[in-house]
């Protein structure tokens, strides 16, 4: 099932678009911040999306001629240290913000004529690249202090309490992974293979803030997206702090999740659980997606950069999957206890080996569904992500299950 490739290209022009309004939300003395303290400085990712299209494209495939040979190696690949590691570089080891735009500039201007017969794997790359950074900065955003962000708009609201209920899944298989006629996927993606899942009992909603507050009363600590302000509680959204939004999924660690689990005398989803509670349905083959195989639209989840910001867990009842569970895509990621590993059939892409194989190290755990900054190319059901136990910048929560 190959994409049209004026469509690709239209794609990909698009998210150009879409990752440059992303960084023009950044006041531009702020480029040289580092908001997420592990990782690169935000103007490391300006440079790094044309990078990555200019060596895959440019280079590699089409051999054309280095013409910034140092900013092609300095753009190249960002970093993943342990929690609490902290960067040493200073904003003057990078280059001034002019170099950047020009160097932006400079590779679109020479990857136009070729990109049109680049290899159709390169192009969905680059796109599937760029969208999952137009998420991964939205987190980076997130932390930036207020005042060197550009605000477009204050958000949402609460809804009541969720019932606190549970759905049966009852004993099936969960086709994992994807086969490789189905058209583009990364290289974690392969083989599809059939598990076996006995019958289970799955949280209908993700957890809420107003459920995890109760955690932190025992004593847990809070998630990082709250702060406590005169016994309270406040919670950070993108564009402001506004109070606790107790209908809200929680974003927490892998960590915090599986402890808040344990404290229910409850566990984390398998990725198996997860698949087979999302996409499997009483009678007939899986589903595309949660509520059946129309594609993805607005009224279906909280998902594809509609909204900046979470909305209730009961929110969007025309995505629940057919054991009904709600917002299995959408609304936040969701943390399963399976740690990252390839499937049975596994071969790193040669044009890029370490994508998903520098995360096989027992440290990364994998999250199945998508958040409000999920680009609706990612909301396939094989799509798998990934994170380090205790990195507590992603928009992901969790539901529990009983087995
Ligand atoms: C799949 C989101 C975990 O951001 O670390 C982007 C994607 N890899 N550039 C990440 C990625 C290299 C990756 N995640």
């Amino acid at each position: 099932m190959a994409m049209d490739r004026e469509l690709l290209l239209q794609n990909l022009e698009s998210a150009r678009m879409q990752t440059d309004a992303l960084f023009g939300l950044v006041r531009p003395e702020a480029v040289y911040e580092r908001p997420i303290p592990e990782r690169h400085r935000i103007v490391f990712y300006i440079g790094h999306l044309e990078t990555f299209d200019w060596n895959l494209i440019g280079r590699r495939f089409r051999d054309l001629p280095a013409f910034a040979p140092a900013l092609d190696q300095l753009f190249a690949f960002g970093i993943d240290p342990a929690v609490g590691t902290e960067q040493r570089d200073q904003p003057s080891d990078w280059p001034v913000m002019d170099e950047v735009r020009r160097y932006v500039a400079q590779v679109r201007e020479r990857l136009g004529p070729v990109l049109a017969g680049a290899p159709e794997q390169a192009l969905h790359a680059a796109l599937e690249h760029r969208l999952m950074h137009a998420e991964t900065f939205a987190y980076m955003l997130h932390h930036l202090p207020l005042e060197q962000k550009i605000r477009p708009a204050l958000p949402s609201v609460d809804a009541p309490a969720p019932a606190l209920a549970m759905v049966e899944i009852p004993a099936g298989s969960a086709v994992l992974g994807r086969s490789r006629e189905h058209g583009f996927g990364w290289d974690n993606e392969f083989e599809a293979h059939a598990e076996s899942v006995p019958a289970f009992a799955l949280d209908k909603y993700k957890v809420t803030n107003g459920q995890f507050l109760k955690f932190v009363e025992q004593g847990a600590a809070p998630p990082r997206f709250w702060r406590r302000e005169n016994g309270g509680w406040l919670y950070r959204t993108m564009f402001g702090e506004i109070p606790l939004p107790f209908s809200w999924p929680v974003y927490v660690t892998h960590d915090q999740a599986q402890q808040y689990a344990a404290w229910k005398g409850k566990q984390l989803p398998t990725e198996a659980q997860f698949h087979r509670a999302a996409y499997g349905a009483p009678h007939g083959p899986e589903r595309a997606y949660p509520w059946g195989d129309e594609a993805p639209d607005a009224t279906r989840g909280n998902f594809d950069f509609h909204s900046w910001d979470p909305a209730p867990v009961t929110a969007h009842p025309q995505g629940e999957s057919a054991f009904g569970a709600s917002q299995m895509l959408g609304n936040g990621w969701e943390w399963t206890s399976t740690v990252f590993g390839p499937f049975e059939g596994f071969e790193p892409f040669p044009f890029y080996p370490g994508y998903s194989a520098d995360f096989f190290d027992g440290a990364h755990y994998v999250a199945k569904g998508a958040s409000a900054r999920t680009a609706a190319p990612l909301l396939r059901r094989s799509f798998r992500n990934w994170f380090r136990r205790d990195y507590p910048y992603v928009y992901a929560g969790f539901r529990c299950v009983e087995n």
